[in-house]
């Protein structure tokens, strides 16, 4: 949610910082600008809409200079207009901020600053934040000191890099709740909210971690805490490459993401699937493993996406291992008094690592004691940090915004998971052997699912008039019916709805005409037959009825409109396939109706904000 950038070195700053936003712009993308300094002036461009609307004001501008920020928005406080968005300089402009995050206090920080004379032209938090720093450097002159005096007033979330025209070989970075990466390069560094802006440059990378404060200077570099005390920081590589963030062929990030699925399930398993001994091994479980053979119940918490993958969880887990799950939304986790005890394990599923309701659900649990676990995407994320330990999904960095390959592989992990926990307990080797075997066939049969997207893409020509969907599924498949409307909802803005399929008949059935798709996940399994029922419902009523059905099954042809098959597996492993025809179908129908798939309308790629 918002990305930043920042450059010091001997590149052209612009293009290096506009390179970044380009990058970034999955992160938000309602506007987009920079500061930069040049022969000690500080000159801001700024522009609403998406980065190329910046890159156009820029384009016929000479501006000679090596330090720069810059910023790309998802608002928060503000429409999104030229004046609220970032960068925003204090009142003599010499200072420029770009901030990710919230400043919850702003409003009596405001209130004291205009008693005191200052002036305010846009609507955000952040502009209070320029000119509170503005306030001290008057009395400090010096850029630091002024920083952390301001950011100790701060209530709320940051990520902020800024610039002074007084101090022109220096950017400051500091964060609170809000990813700042520092990208070491020669005789370089870039700042960035996210490693994407960075790889092109330097692999070599530090975190920053909450409360502390990184000093960029041309030939070096400084980390403090913000209250101001020396830390010693480490630097990491970062496992992936510039390909990973490109679209390689694909018209999307969307397309080439659900296509990258053999892949990053195959990655997902790496090491990790003993199919001999009907085991799984997760290293990052080993500091736990004590508790994890003591737990009494599961705490899964998570947003969206990743919360659906959490609901999987429940069946997996209740099933392979009888151990009681409950799955919270990380956002009402917090603002409730979640009871916790002392065997009790917390699992956070995320993608980014950085949600902030996740993350907040993370030090909620911690704090009343609990054994707080994560399953996340993004390696060296604040929840990966947080939490005491834990299971990358390895799916390589997702820039679609409705998330795809993540959920894939966060259901391989918790399918691996639920295996070792099985085994710890009352699992047979020859049952373990034979789910194993299942996980290690999956990527096979995706290829198989992804050769057929035509299909697919026929169904969603013909569907795309639609201004509803209903999607039902039992089970296992009951999270995948939810993923599938979500899917809908958020690329194609065609209103969607998940429910069990058994619960249809409960209300929603009141909206099933001729006019209603009605999307079943109905492989062949032991609830198979009930589903059918569910589908007979709806066909009387003249719904127009769409199957995720297994291959082989000629019986659901003569209850179908449409039918698309699934190679067999395991009934627990069926959501890692009855998903991907969905995905393409939410894909297919945006770029059918012409919308911007990897940018869709009020969404960002993660949600930092509470
Ligand atoms: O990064 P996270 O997995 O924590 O993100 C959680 C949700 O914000 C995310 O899954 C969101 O719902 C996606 N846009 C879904 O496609």
């Amino acid at each position: 949610m918002c990305g930043i950038v920042g450059y010091i070195g001997k590149r052209d700053a612009v293009k290096v910082l506009l390179n970044g936003l380009q990058r970034l712009e999955y992160r938000g993308y309602d506007s987009a600008g920079l500061s930069v300094i040049e022969n000690g002036t500080l000159l801001t461009f700024k522009r609403k809409g998406k980065v190329a609307e910046l890159v156009k004001l820029l384009e016929k501008k000479q501006i000679n200079c090596s330090v720069g920020i810059a910023h790309t928005r998802w608002a928060t406080h503000g429409e999104p207009n030229d004046i609220n968005a970032h960068p925003h300089t204090d009142n003599s402009n010499t200072i420029s901020i770009v901030h990710n995050g919230i400043i919850e206090n702003y409003h009596s920080l405001k209130q004291m600053l205009l008693a005191k004379g200052f002036h305010f032209v846009s609507e955000t938090d952040t502009e209070v934040l320029a000119v509170l720093i503005g306030y001290f450097y008057d009395k400090t002159q010096d850029l630091e000191e002024a920083i952390r005096a301001a950011l100790s007033e701060v209530q709320g979330t940051f990520g902020v890099a800024i610039l002074s025209a007084k101090e022109p070989d220096k950017i400051v970075a500091a964060r609170r709740g809000s990813p700042m990466i520092v990208g070491i390069g020669e005789d370089e560094y870039i700042v960035a909210s996210d490693a994407a802006a960075i790889i092109q440059y330097t692999r070599q990378v530090i975190y920053l971690d909450d409360n502390e404060m990184v000093t960029l200077n041309r030939e070096s570099y400084s980390t403090k805490t913000i209250d101001n005390r020396l830390t010693n920081s480490i630097i990491h590589l970062v496992d992936f490459d510039l390909s990973k963030i490109e679209k390689g062929g694909y018209e999307h990030f969307m397309l080439k993401e659900i296509f990258e699925q053999p892949q990053t399930i195959r990655d997902a398993c790496r090491g990790r699937l003993l199919v001999d001994d009907g085991n799984a091994r997760l290293g990052g479980l080993l500091p736990v493993f004590d508790n994890l053979r003591n737990v009494d119940r599961f705490i899964l918490t998570a947003c969206g996406t990743s919360w659906h993958a959490a609901l999987v969880g429940e069946y997996l887990i209740e099933n392979l291992c009888g151990i009681p799950v409950e799955v919270e939304y990380a956002s009402e986790f917090r603002y409730r008094n979640p009871i916790i005890r002392k065997n009790d394990i917390v699992i956070a599923i995320s993608q980014s690592g950085e949600t902030a309701d996740t993350l907040a659900a993370v030090q909620e649990a911690k704090q009343k004691g609990a054994t707080v676990l994560g399953i996340v995407n993004v390696v060296g994320s604040s929840i990966a940090r947080a939490t005491d330990a834990g299971v990358y999904i390895h799916a390589g960095p997702e820039i679609g915004v409705a998330s795809t390959k993540a959920f894939t592989s966060q259901l391989v992990v918790l399918s691996l998971l639920s295996l070792l926990l099985g085994r710890m307990r009352n699992l047979s080797k020859l049952d373990g052997i034979q789910i194993a075997r299942g996980i290690s066939e999956l990527p096979s049969k995706v290829e198989q699912i992804l050769e057929r997207a035509d299909q697919i893409k026929a169904i969603a020509k013909e569907f795309s008039y639609s201004r509803n969907f209903l999607y039902l599924g039992r089970g296992y498949n009951f999270p995948v019916a939810l993923e599938g409307a979500l899917k809908m909802k958020e690329v194609t803005y065609i209103h969607a709805e998940g429910y069990p399929s058994a619960e249809m008949k409960h209300g929603p059935i009141a909206l099933i005409d001729e006019n209603m798709p009605v999307v079943f996940i109905a492989p062949k399994d032991e609830i198979y037959d009930k589903v059918i029922s569910n589908i007979e419902e709806v066909r009387s009523r003249k719904g127009r009825v769409i199957v995720i059905a297994t291959e082989k099954d000629e019986r659901i042809k003569k209850y179908a409109e449409k039918v698309f098959y699934i190679p067999e597996t395991l009934p627990m492993l069926t959501p890692i396939l009855s998903v991907i025809p969905l995905q393409l179908l939410a894909y297919y129908i945006a770029v059918e109706l012409g919308y911007n798939v990897d940018q869709p309308r009020n969404l960002a790629k993660s949600v930092t904000v509470e």
